[in-house]
């Protein structure tokens, strides 16, 4: 089944290059189109999918191209270039040379793919979904960021390892932003419907907790060159499965705010209904006071470095 035509990756690293496999793959698409700057590997990575096809079996068609005219009337775009952190580097660490790269890339897609849904992945996601919506102006509910379901798994497989049990069956969200502040919540966590605080005592959650607050960085630190790749294309695929079939998925995303949790121009990781048209609904789930709390600290981190991102905006 073919659910839109035409899904484009900016980025062809390694988050974009494993998300056009993924992408393919699902057959979700008739076309993938991978984009970088990088003369040949966009084209390489491109070929290297189709050649897959016949053993895999998928008929969606995968190309490259070094230039930004290939987003032409893309249904779904996925903004994953950009720089990625080093060991040692906070996400926020990237802001700066991000945003100008996020800046060329938002007007090219108003310009070539006027009516895409936009799913921003660059570092820092939640600054960079803002800067991304704000240059191309499309409504707030086509232009929302992947983070949430990324850290929702690392808290959901921690979660399994610690019990023993299948990951699948473990459901939560981790709201607020993708960085040191991110808020897991144990108030909607639970295993098959059992509450997890029934299940793991306080001190051994509060170790969970800090292990997902960190998960990106521990798998930076392994790499020691790169980030993370194989669960971020996975949760962005979801992401793209939920839009292309219009299944209305409760997913947290980094989405635009305008007075949902009694907040307004600022994005940040929020449980959504996810369909076609993007972002449906922000779902203002409840929050516990010391998760309120948090979360309220996790939006005064996003405020502080889009406060950067408004003074870089500014001319000298
Ligand atoms: C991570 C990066 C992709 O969390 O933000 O792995």
């Amino acid at each position: 089944m073919t659910g839109v035509s035409k899904i484009v990756v900016i980025g062809a690293g390694n988050i974009g290059g494993t998300l056009a496999q993924r992408l393919a793959e699902a057959d979700l698409a008739r076309e993938v189109v991978l984009i970088d700057i990088v003369e040949g590997l966009p084209q390489g990575k491109a070929l290297d999918i189709q050649e897959s096809a016949p053993i895999l079996g998928f008929s969606t068609k995968v190309s490259g191209s070094t230039h930004l005219e290939a987003l032409a009337g893309a249904d779904i775009v996925v903004e994953t270039a950009g720089l990625a952190r080093k060991p040692g580097m906070s996400r926020s660490d990237l802001l700066e040379k991000n945003a100008a790269i996020i800046r060329g890339h938002a007007l090219a897609v108003r310009q070539h793919a006027p009516h895409a849904v936009v799913v921003v992945v660059t570092n820092p996601v939640d600054v960079m979904t803002f800067h991304f919506r704000d240059v191309c102006g499309f409504p707030a509910s086509r232009v929302f960021g992947e983070s949430g379901t990324l850290d929702t798994a690392r808290f959901r497989t921690f979660v399994a390892m610690e019990l023993g049990v299948a990951a699948r069956d473990v459901t939560g969200f981790v709201l607020g932003t993708h960085g040191d502040t991110m808020v897991p919540l144990l108030s909607l966590t639970n295993v098959s419907g059992v509450p997890l605080t029934q299940l793991v005592p306080s001190a051994r959650l509060a170790e969970i907790v800090e292990r997902t607050k960190k998960g990106g960085g521990e798998i930076v630190e392994l790499l020691k060159m790169g980030s993370a790749f194989y669960a971020p294309s996975a949760s962005q695929a979801e992401l793209v499965a939920a839009i292309v079939r219009d299944e209305r998925r409760l997913l947290p995303v980094t989405a635009h705010l305008d007075g949902e949790f009694g907040l307004k121009g600022v994005c940040v990781g929020v449980p959504v209904v996810l369909g076609r048209e993007g972002v449906v609904k922000v779902v203002e789930v409840p929050l516990a006071p010391v998760e309120r709390a948090a979360f309220d600290a996790s939006v005064a981190a996003v405020r502080a470095d889009l406060a950067i991102l408004a003074q870089l905006a500014r001319p000298a």
